[in-house]
């Protein structure tokens, strides 16, 4: 079960377990998106895949049937974005992050703590790894599902001089971060229970499909249109960007590990790069020159959000691979064909 699969990082992670040979529950309310119509389009694509079969459900009223099937629960449902959270912004963040995760950690709990294999799940829908289903019941295995939540860099506040580290004090400095805060500590309190859960707190994600309120998706737009690219603050602040391929390669692996309930894992680029050098990069691989038009800079939005990769190195196997320069060129080829088709967002 993938729930937030019409957004940015949930539909790449439901069509990376569909291509693996997984039954994908996809899971999303739509409506709650920032950017609906975006999300109604990739909805449309990702419930289109083979073995993808998609739940239109607000998590928060409701829905929590679905989880009876899922062997792994990867919970990217939410409201994200620091600066619309200290707006109309912030009853969604707690809405959509804190209330909804309630709801469905409380689920995943109520599921009773064994089952044999083979047992079929209570909707009879498809779950789980393909060829499962059907099997004579040999061993038992846990019934409650493994429970991924995604939570978020700004969980630290800014770093210093020195990348975070999972188990540094948490400092949010936005509604959005504290919302985030709040889910951590949900998913702790589950995972005393017994619950199976990982938190992957990721790092300022990018590449194709990535939601229009955030940076780069902000300044290729306004590049390829001609006008100044909206930049917050002077372009100082640094970020480890981390490309959604490599997010997703990081969720495939937590889903596939036996961590220790509760943990936490940074899912970050290594390397924290300026946003005004990441400007440079991008407006280079367009091949254009545009203006910079300064904004007032965002309440709560970090000075420097930086990784330190090394548990997920240790537990999960994995690195952020793809370099800043390219992971760009993947996104603004993503712009050009929504353009080709005639597409905005
Ligand atoms: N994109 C990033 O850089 C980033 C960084 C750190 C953490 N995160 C977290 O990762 C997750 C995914 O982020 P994203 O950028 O893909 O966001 P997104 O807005 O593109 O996707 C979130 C999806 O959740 C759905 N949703 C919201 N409330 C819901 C509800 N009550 N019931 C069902 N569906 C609901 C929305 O419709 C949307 O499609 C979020 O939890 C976000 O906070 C993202």
């Amino acid at each position: 079960m993938v729930t937030g699969a019409a957004g940015f990082v949930g539909s790449h992670v439901a069509e990376a377990f569909a291509d693996a040979g997984h039954e994908v529950l996809a899971v999303d309310a739509l409506a709650r998106s920032p950017a609906p119509e975006l999300a109604r389009r990739t909805w449309e694509q990702v419930t289109a895949r083979p073995g993808v079969t998609g739940l239109e459900v607000d998590l928060a009223v409701d829905g929590l049937d679905a989880v009876a099937a899922a062997d792994v629960v990867v919970h990217l449902a939410g409201r994200p974005g620091v600066r619309s959270s200290w707006g109309a912004g912030r009853a969604a963040a707690e809405r959509d992050n804190v209330l909804a995760t309630g709801r469905l950690l409380a689920a995943c709990m109520e599921r009773s703590v064994l089952r044999g294999v083979g047992d079929r799940p209570p909707t009879g829908k498809r779950s789980g790894p393909r060829g499962v289903r059907g099997r004579t019941p040999t061993r038992k295995r846990p019934a409650r599902p493994l429970v991924i939540v995604a939570s978020s860099s700004s969980v630290y506040g800014s770093a210093g001089h020195r990348p975070h580290r999972e188990d540094d004090p948490l400092n949010p400095a936005s509604p959005y971060a504290v919302s985030k805060v709040e889910v951590e500590r949900l998913a702790g309190l589950a995972a005393r229970d017994g619950l199976r859960t990982v938190l992957l707190r990721y790092f300022s994600v990018y590449g194709p499909r990535q939601r229009p309120d955030m940076a780069f998706h902000r300044f290729v737009e306004a590049a390829l249109d001609g006008r100044p690219l909206p930049v917050f603050g002077d372009g100082r602040r640094s970020r480890s960007f981390t490309h959604v391929e490599d997010v997703v390669a990081a969720t495939l692996a937590a889903a596939g590990a036996d961590l220790p309930p509760g943990i936490a894992v940074n899912v970050g680029h290594p390397e924290a790069v300026a946003v005004r050098s990441a400007i440079g990069m991008l407006t280079g691989v367009l091949g254009v020159r545009p203006e910079i038009r300064r904004e007032a800079p965002v309440a709560g939005d970090a000075a420097r959000t930086w990784a330190d990769p090394g548990r997920a190195e240790r537990l999960l196997g994995w690195t952020a691979r793809t370099g800043l320069a390219e992971g760009l060129a993947d996104q603004i080829a993503w712009h050009r064909a929504l353009r080709a088709r005639e597409v905005r967002v």
